[in-house]
């Protein structure tokens, strides 16, 4: 038994509430291009990442569905004791973010990936804005609604482009396959004359690059993962919960686990990391 002074100081060492890891999740690899925000911009924050592999694709899910998902994984990372717990995932930030601040939010800060963008793009004055996402975070209107109410000014126009996450997770970057995708999807009319492009997924930056090629680098392609990582500093720094000793180690877990995952998850989060499967639906 330790003694009495020394329990203290142990128990004040792991009760600290900025010790505590931020807590992301998406349904895949896709948030890890948050995660890797989130390192460069708090390097001395701990994450514990939850990937919702074995229901991957969320895009094409009901809201229902997305739902559920995103209240037992937020409970999975309440169990680490999050600080926070951020939605690094359109699709369920449009279907399931309000739900769990009502939930949640009197037992941990909840962050999602849309508002960040939002705020970020009405301080802009933007007079023609695409918006690009899954078929889930599109035909919510959440953008649409949001951006209308934050930057009325602002035409919106927004368009779902499904096949570029498979498109992504296989690996396709930059060569004829992705070329002609990308090229059909922006082609679309409703995407003339915009001045920015909102990246409404968070696969989307792995082909960031391409998209601004794309449209010849005028225009700007909005990358949520920079834009919420910033925010969450914000947040983090406003409630005096930055962590201002040594990290720890990052634990990444996915539900369904391939050898295949981890190799994407390494090219997602721009660094070697080890998934751990972390089977919560059975
Ligand atoms: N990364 C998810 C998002 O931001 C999309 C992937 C999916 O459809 O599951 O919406």
């Amino acid at each position: 038994m330790l003694p009495a002074f020394r329990r203290a100081v142990l128990h004040q060492t792991i009760m600290e509430p900025s010790n505590r890891p931020i807590g992301v999740f998406d349904s895949g690899v896709g948030g890890l291009t948050v995660a890797q925000a989130i390192r460069q911009i708090l390097p001395g924050e701990r994450i514990v990442y939850f990937g919702d592999t074995a229901h991957l694709p969320y895009g094409d899910k009901s809201e229902e569905a997305i739902r559920g998902y995103s209240r037992k994984i937020t409970e999975f990372l309440l169990g680490y004791d999050a600080k926070l717990v951020l939605v690094a995932c359109n699709s369920a930030s449009a279907s399931a973010y309000e739900e769990l601040l009502t939930e949640y939010g009197d037992r941990v800060i909840i962050l999602d990936v849309i508002n960040p963008v939002v705020e970020y793009c009405s301080s802009r004055s933007f007079s023609r804005l695409g918006v690009i996402g899954t078929k889930r975070t599109i035909s919510s209107g959440t953008y649409e609604k949001k951006l209308h109410e934050a930057a009325p000014s602002t035409a919106i126009a927004s368009l779902a482009t499904p096949l570029l996450v498979p498109m992504i997770e296989e690996g396709f970057i930059f060569d004829d396959i992705s070329n002609a995708i990308v090229r059909t999807y922006l082609s679309d009319p409703r995407l003339n004359n915009i001045d920015a492009l909102i990246l409404g997924c968070t696969h989307y930056p792995i082909i960031r690059n391409q998209i601004s090629k794309f449209f010849n680098f005028n225009v700007e392609v909005v990358d949520s993962a920079r834009i919420v990582a910033v925010r969450l500093r914000e947040v983090l720094e406003k409630q005096n919960l930055v962590n201002r000793g040594e990290a720890g180690e990052d634990l990444f877990f996915v539900s369904d686990y391939t050898d295949y995952f981890e190799k994407i998850a390494r090219m997602f989060f721009e660094s070697s990391i080890n998934l751990r499967k972390a089977d919560i639906w059975s």
